[in-house]
């Protein structure tokens, strides 16, 4: 086996689902409360975008409640302490890896706490809510949107995801139905560009028969205890 010296994590909603956020697809999960269609398409947000701005404004508001957990906190303390490559390549639009402290971190799904202004192309750190369309602070336009990719859109920093894969040594996925592509599709890319692949989740993951390793459990205990054995090994 390869010396590991370039780690990319893949993180999703089971990552930040002991901080108490609701993962999309879990029985009662975001998906079943809410439907695709109506709030996290661009079609559902031209049609009626009251409704969509209302959607992200309530999850704006709650991220901001939650704390980092355990698994969180083991990753900030891997971005430290590790010295080789490493890129969180998160599906995650919360902001608890970088409370947690981790740094070496790619929000390819957007960020709950940006807002993106389609008049100007320019994204703001935003805290507050969308609803009654505040002007851009960069141009004055009414027209800031949520900074989280829909239905529909492309991903964020497709290009540095790949350029990072190519280089991986090991693949780690973090609490992530493999449901959604691109991002499920990166076990398979990092396999057959030689990478061990490790899955660390609550179930098997749709695509878990591509991982070299598939421990199953809640991320809290199961991140830290691999970051103790890669930092310690
Ligand atoms: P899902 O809700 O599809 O999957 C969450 C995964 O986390 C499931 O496999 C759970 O078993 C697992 N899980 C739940 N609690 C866990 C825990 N405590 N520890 C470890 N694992 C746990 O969420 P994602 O895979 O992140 O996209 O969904 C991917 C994308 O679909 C999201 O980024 C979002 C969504 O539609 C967009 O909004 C563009």
């Amino acid at each position: 086996m390869r010396e590991v010296r370039n780690i990319v994590i893949l993180t999703g909603a089971g990552a930040s689902a002991e901080s108490g956020i609701d993962t999309f697809r879990a029985a009662g999960g975001l998906w079943e409360q809410h439907r695709v269609e109506d709030v996290a398409t661009p079609e559902a947000f031209a049609r009626d975008p009251e409704l969509v701005l209302r959607f992200y404004d309530m999850r704006r508001a709650a991220i901001q409640e939650k704390q980092p957990n355990a698994a969180h906190f083991a990753l900030a303390r891997l971005d430290r302490e590790w010295d080789g490559e490493l890129l969180i390549v998160t599906q995650n639009v919360d902001d608890l890896h970088e409370r947690a402290g981790a740094r070496r971190v790619l929000h390819m799904h957007g960020e709950h706490l940006n807002a993106w202004c389609t008049y100007c192309d320019v994204r703001s750190r935003w805290r507050g809510p969308l609803i009654e369309r505040p002007a851009c602070p960069e141009c004055g336009a009414r027209a800031l949107r949520p900074d989280v990719v829909w239905f529909g859109e492309m991903p964020y920093r497709m290009n540095e995801i790949y350029a990072a894969l190519r280089q991986a040594d090991l693949f780690v996925s973090i609490g992530t139905s493999g449901a959604v592509y691109p991002a499920a599709g990166f076990v398979r890319d990092a396999r057959e560009l030689g990478a061990r692949t490790l899955e660390l989740n609550l179930e098997r993951s749709q695509g878990s028969a591509w991982f070299d390793e598939s421990r199953i459990g809640p991320a809290g205990e199961l991140v830290p205890a691999w970051v103790e054995e890669v930092l310690g090994g």
